[in-house]
């Protein structure tokens, strides 16, 4: 972002060299992240990887075992929470249940030391921007679960700092409210211009949110990326492991010629782009193909396949999700191949058929860590 003058504002947080330890529980190792202002930016990971610790240090509730935390550009690894730029959104709802909304929401700028008439003005305009007009002199118990969950906002917005933390905010509500939440979330984001970083380990929530996602696991960032890129084209085998429902196939490369690696699966030769990647003959490597982009057909169907491009299994069930239907096959020589359509198969297929697994090449994806 360039400034009137035309200096170039710093990032909202850059977070260098990171590690925290517990004890001798090692959360995060050697972190490495910027975020941009403004950006909506998205933690997203298995439990136990170290999301809530990088969260609350970048807040200022963990001090850092190794490393440093700026926000806009300042290091603030001597600021409590309350004096960095940043406000957190907590996992319960943690309102108190004796106060009114009002008074939840303008809680923190009574410990701030603000007047009553003050509080009472920023909080009704907080109230106002999470469309909770009408709702000040309600209990918390007298709000539904997304209510509350926007009174936990408001009280967050109206200290007005810019970088909102929010720990899986919409871990407690429904799916349907969940989804509701997720994009009001997103359209308050954009209107305030706020930095937003929220944490998840649900991957529906985080592609509908995020500008960026990190994935990060045993406290490390495997990858970071526009949150389509991560899903359409993960680096890193966990990625596509841990988002979208991806085929991984083991494998072994047995020959390297520019763009085209032969990877042998289970006894069969499959090609792939590297895509830059540096492999080399003999090397362990994994492929990933999204399921939706895998087809079945019986073998020795008249459908002209790319015989690089595919994989002799044998059918086994299929698992009904609604919207679409999950094909699953055994993969000659071991492992399983998931095909997800919408429509049903072209041919009634039973179990224990002999069936192709076949794909486009450049959907296919080569992963060496
Ligand atoms: N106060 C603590 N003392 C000791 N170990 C801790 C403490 N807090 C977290 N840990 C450990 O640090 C690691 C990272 O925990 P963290 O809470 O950051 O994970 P998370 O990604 O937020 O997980 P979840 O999705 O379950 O909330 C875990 O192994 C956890 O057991
Ligand atoms: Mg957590």
């Amino acid at each position: 972002m360039t400034s009137p003058t035309g200096a170039v504002a710093p990032p909202a947080v850059e977070v260098r060299g990171l590690a925290k330890h517990y004890g001798a529980v090692v959360a995060l190792t050697d972190v490495d992240v910027t975020i941009a202002a403004g950006e909506y930016f998205v933690l997203l990971g298995p439990s136990g990887g170290g999301k809530t610790t990088l969260l609350r240090t970048i807040g200022g509730f963990h001090r850092p075992t190794h490393g440093q935390v700026l926000l806009h550009g300042n290091d603030v690894g001597h600021l409590p929470p309350d004096k960095r730029p940043t406000a957190m959104v907590f996992q319960s709802y943690a309102l108190f249940p004796h106060m009114n909304v009002l008074n939840n929401v303008g809680y923190g700028l009574k410990i701030a030391g603000l007047g009553k008439d003050e509080r009472r003005e920023k909080s009704a305009a907080a109230l106002t921007m999470v469309g909770l007009d009408g709702y000040a002199d309600r209990k918390p118990h007298e709000l539904s679960g997304g209510q509350q969950q926007r009174v936990q906002l408001a009280r967050a917005m109206v200290l007005e700092r810019d970088i909102l933390l929010l720990d899986e905010p919409l871990a407690a509500l429904d799916a349907q409210l969940r989804k509701d939440m997720c994009l009001e979330l997103k359209h308050l984001q954009h209107e305030l211009g706020m930095t937003f970083i929220h944490v998840t380990h649900n991957q529906e929530e985080a592609m509908t949110v995020a500008d960026r996602i990190a994935l990060i696991a045993d406290g490390e960032l495997v990858e970071v990326g526009p949150a389509k890129e991560v899903y359409r084209a993960p680096r890193r085998r966990f990625t596509a492991s841990f988002v979208g429902e991806n085929n991984i196939f083991e494998g072994t490369v047995t020959n390297v010629e520019g763009a085209v690696v032969s990877v042998d699966v289970a006894g069969t030769n499959v090609a792939v782009d590297p895509d830059g990647q540096d492999v080399a003959v003999g090397a362990a490597v994994s492929l990933s193909i999204r399921s939706e982009l895998v087809k079945l057909t019986t073998r020795g169907a008249d459908i002209a396949t790319d015989p690089g491009a595919s994989l002799p299994a044998t059918y086994k069930e299929a698992v009904y999700l609604g919207l679409t239907t999950s094909h699953l096959a055994d993969i000659d020589g071991g492992g399983e191949v998931v095909s997800r359509v919408v429509e049903d198969l072209d041919e009634d297929v039973a179990q224990g058929t002999p069936v192709l697994a076949y794909w486009n090449r450049e959907d296919l994806r080569l992963h060496t860590s």
